[in-house]
């Protein structure tokens, strides 16, 4: 990778679908940002047992909401919506629906992650919109073409859904049949669509979290809640599920429960 070269400052074109959108100048590769990074995860530790005196502003979640949204996700559908939990009220609401756990105990603010594949033809529109918008009135060419393709053929072949799974078995055969010669994407039902959306969902609570560590606060992930009852309390639709939920706020050392361990590193890594 040529231009990813240690000490050539360079110019990276983001692309969205091949694409250029807008620039990203990455003026020189600096181990600085490396030993910021280190860090960043290093600090990162689950923390369930906050101070109740120390409040949390406003600004921080709204940046580290901010930086989640530029999280990778798939096709750029941003299936995910962040629900921003701040009022003592509703605080102590979640508490109980995430099953009275210290993790969700005297937090400043509470944010739960929700995946939304049910809005999945409203984002491929947007997206759509967002390339003809680009145009301004010029002829596609053959990357806008290939991205209009994707938003408006592609994406409703990926993401519909029947009462009978008639779209599942035709996914599922164009995968079988182009799958017997070359490699091919696998992609079927609604098991599929489901890990897809979790997965950008998920990536989405990581940049959340590593950001309130590096803005100096700490973070709890759960998955340890009520889900039926959380998605009632937002008034969400049956599409849409929870992700996890991330409580904030200034963590305490007993917060810590002991040692990070982890897998040693060839149990997991695997160089092939
Ligand atoms: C998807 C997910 C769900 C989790 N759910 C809970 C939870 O409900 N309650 C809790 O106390 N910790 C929960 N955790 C935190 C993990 O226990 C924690 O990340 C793990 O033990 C590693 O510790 P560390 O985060 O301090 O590195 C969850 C973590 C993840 C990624």
């Amino acid at each position: 990778m040529n231009f990813l070269k240690k000490s050539e400052p360079c110019v990276l074109t983001f692309f969205v679908l091949g694409r250029p959108t807008f620039p990203v100048y990455l003026t020189k590769f600096k181990p600085m940002l490396a030993d910021s990074f280190e860090t960043i995860v290093q600090r990162r530790r689950s923390n369930r047992r906050f101070d109740p005196e120390v409040t949390v502003a406003d600004e921080v979640i709204e940046r580290s909401l901010q930086r989640a949204i530029l999280s990778p996700n798939s096709s750029n559908m941003q299936l995910w919506e962040f629900y921003w939990i701040q009022s003592p009220e509703e605080k102590a609401k979640f508490h109980a629906l995430c099953l009275g756990q210290s993790a969700a105990k005297n937090t400043a603010h509470l944010v739960v992650f929700v995946t939304r594949q049910d809005l999945w033809s409203q984002r491929a529109k947007w997206n759509l919109s967002r390339i003809k918008e680009s145009l301004q009135g010029k002829e596609p060419g053959k990357l806008e073409k290939r991205g209009l393709q994707y938003y408006s053929k592609l994406m409703p072949l990926l993401y519909r859904q029947d009462p009978f799974g008639i779209f599942t078995g035709i996914r599922k055969a164009i995968c079988f049949f182009m799958g017997i010669r070359k490699p091919f994407m696998r992609f079927g039902g609604k098991a599929d669509q489901r890990v897809t959306v979790h997965k950008s969902c998920a990536l989405a609570a990581q940049t959340f979290m590593l950001s309130i560590a590096a803005e100096g606060y700490e973070s709890c992930p759960m998955e340890g809640f009520d889900a039926v009852r959380v998605k009632k309390a937002l008034g969400l639709p049956s599409g849409a599920e929870i992700n996890m939920i991330v409580s904030v706020g200034k963590g305490t050392e007993e917060g810590v429960w002991g040692e990070r361990f982890r897998l040693p590193f060839e149990d997991v890594v695997f160089k092939r």
